[in-house]
């Protein structure tokens, strides 16, 4: 009942006479247990799409199905990152992720509950700051809590809006390797929708890549990832298949540039 469906969706937003078109006439799938990254440049419309599977807004036209049937709200069966952190600022690191974890599972024990959250601030590399407020972990930590605290929810649907924008080189490297083991270790996969606007991450993670363009938020083209699992980004940087997939994206986000600049060449 996870897998997830968006059919010729359109959001438009407005406000008096003026309205703005995010998204016209989305369709895609992701099947149950798949690993399926949103690319796209900033404002083509990615967390736009997360909110509506994530139950936070409705379409203007089309459908948003999960197993089927539309999404009407939010629901335990699925997690989500946001892109702007989200922790309750009252409680610790470590509350936060156990109030999660009990709306999750509410039959556990406190015991319980709290050795599985102990087990993932460990795993996302920080057993130091568990008792500290939001307020005193730098964004990049937040955000490593958010991930924790959507992973030890352990639900079907995985929803994450760059959960690693924020983070330096080294430790977003390490969280996707987390993110991988995770995914792929555990008895029944969980269904990923990921936005991100990195090409290389999205290769690296994905089954599939929706390739997004904007003005109005659209899907450009649908790319799928042949390489086996497990993966290693660094010898995939080398990989013949690798550099064609990449150039294929970065010719997709060139024509729209050129596009949207009447075919005069603009630096970014
Ligand atoms: N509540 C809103 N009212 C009006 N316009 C909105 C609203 N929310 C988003 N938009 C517009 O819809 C478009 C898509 O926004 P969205 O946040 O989905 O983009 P994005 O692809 O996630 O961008 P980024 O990579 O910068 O996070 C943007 O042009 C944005 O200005
Ligand atoms: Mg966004």
């Amino acid at each position: 009942m996870s897998k997830l469906a968006a059919e010729n969706v359109s959001v438009i937003y407005s406000e008096g006479e003026d309205s703005f078109t995010a998204l016209k006439d989305v369709s895609f799938v992701i099947e149950k247990g798949t690993f399926v990254s949103i690319l796209g440049p900033s404002g083509c419309g990615k967390s736009t799409i997360l909110s509506l599977f994530a139950g936070l807004g409705s379409p203007s036209e089309g459908n948003v199905l999960i197993g089927g049937e539309p999404v009407s709200g939010t629901a335990l069966d699925r997690s989500v990152v946001f892109q702007h952190y989200s922790l309750f600022p009252w409680m610790s690191a470590r509350k936060n992720i156990e109030l999660a974890i009990k709306q999750a599972f509410p039959d556990k024990s406190r015991r319980d509950v709290s050795s599985i959250a102990a087990e993932y601030i460990n795993l996302v590399g920080l057993p130091d700051f568990a008792d500290k407020f939001p307020s005193e972990l730098s964004g990049g930590m937040q955000q490593r809590v958010s991930i924790a605290r959507a992973l030890a929810m352990d639900s079907a649907i995985l929803l994450m809006d760059e959960p690693f924008g924020a983070l330096d080189s080294k430790n977003r490297a390490d969280l996707q390797s987390l993110l991988l083991r995770l995914w792929e270790g555990k008895g029944e996969k969980k269904t990923v929708l990921f936005v991100t606007h990195d090409i290389d991450e999205a290769i690296l993670l994905s089954d599939r890549i929706i390739v997004m363009a904007s003005r109005p938020g659209r899907v450009r083209d649908e790319i799928t990832v042949p390489f086996s699992r497990p993966r290693d980004g660094k010898s995939l940087n080398g990989d013949g298949v690798y550099g064609s997939i990449r150039n294929r994206i970065v010719s997709l986000f060139y024509e729209d540039i050129t596009r949207e600049t009447d075919g005069k060449e603009m630096f970014i």
